[in-house]
């Protein structure tokens, strides 16, 4: 009818646009993967119009919050990261339920996270980093995307390996936060591939490590070693992204989202704009909703001691 969706209704009706919800600024790893995901989206949903929507602040719980309250239609989605499990434990207040206020539409991709500087910092591998930092105790600038970002969380892990209390910079994503980099208004940032590959490779910044088990095969980031390797144990982070829709979302609207996501991560343009910044794609069975539900839980109990004995919190 004229006058509101009823089940008969087709999704997604023609004339109507798709919003997917970035929770972090334009420009950086979230804004990517999901404008390239918007892209190959579009095709298997019938050519609908699909529009991002960067509600970024608050280390991604502006945006998370935003899609938990809208109307659930299957025409408001989020693309979040590992905040999505890190959220519940870092910030004490957020108000929204990450379990049980979305309905998990499948897995994305998983990323790895590189430790980089900005082009003046005088030292050009990890162990004159690991000097460096510890000549400049108290003095150093370490940027990231607000409390509950991923490379809020990359940064509390490396200022504990490297026994360092950093000044923490936050910005409304690391897009911006890589501007500041490259002019040398920060030191220091741990960030994903997806977002510092091209500028490792114009030499833009500088990069030490990354924080994946085995060293990647990217040109970007073929030459650097992982943490393990630097001499860091037990340090490993890669970030992953799911897509999520409001809870109460028809579950024939969300079977069609999943099926359109499946179609989109099989897409070879897509992949390539992936695999050529490290990430790599998720496998078949963690694009199913229901597995990506119990990967979420799982990483939120993963994470949750890590980040209680870091002894960091956010109201
Ligand atoms: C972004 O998209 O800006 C990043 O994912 C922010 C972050 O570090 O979490």
């Amino acid at each position: 009818t004229a006058f509101g969706a009823t089940a008969a209704d087709p999704f997604p009706a023609s004339g109507k646009v798709i919003t997917i919800v970035v929770p972090f600024a334009a420009g950086g790893p979230t804004d990517r993967v999901a404008r390239d995901l918007a892209e190959a989206m579009r095709k298997p949903l019938g050519g609908i119009s699909i529009v991002v929507d960067n509600a970024a602040g608050a280390g991604g719980s502006i945006g998370a919050n935003k899609v938990a309250k809208a109307n659930p239609d299957g025409y408001t989605l989020l693309v979040h990261h590992i905040g999505m499990a890190t959220m519940p434990t870092l910030v004490r207040n957020i108000p929204f339920k990450v379990e049980s206020d979305f309905e998990y539409l499948g897995a994305i991709n998983d990323v790895p996270m590189t430790i980089i500087g900005k082009p003046s910092l005088p030292a050009n591998n990890f162990k004159e980093l690991t000097t460096w930092i510890g000549q400049n105790k108290g003095k150093i600038n370490l940027g990231n995307a607000g409390v509950g970002s991923a490379s809020h969380l990359c940064g509390l892990l490396f200022q504990e390996a490297m026994k360092t209390d950093m000044t923490p910079v936050p910005y409304k994503g690391t897009g911006p936060a890589m501007t500041d980099l490259i002019g040398g208004q920060i030191d220091i940032m741990c960030d994903q591939s997806t977002n510092t590959s091209s500028q490792i490779e114009a030499k833009k910044v500088k990069a030490f490590a990354v924080t994946t088990p085995k060293r990647l095969t990217t040109p970007a980031l073929k030459d650097l070693p992982t943490m393990q390797e630097a001499g860091v144990k037990d340090f490993q982070v890669t970030i992953w992204h799911g897509l999520y829709a409001p809870k109460g979302t028809p579950a024939d609207v969300q079977k069609k989202l999943n099926d359109a996501l499946k179609v989109a991560l099989k897409d070879p343009a897509f992949i390539k704009n992936e695999e050529g910044l490290g990430a790599v794609i998720v496998s078949d069975k963690r694009m199913e909703p229901a597995e990506h539900k119990k990967f979420v839980a799982a990483e939120i109990q993963k994470w949750s001691p890590i980040i209680k004995a870091a002894g960091v919190y956010a109201d």
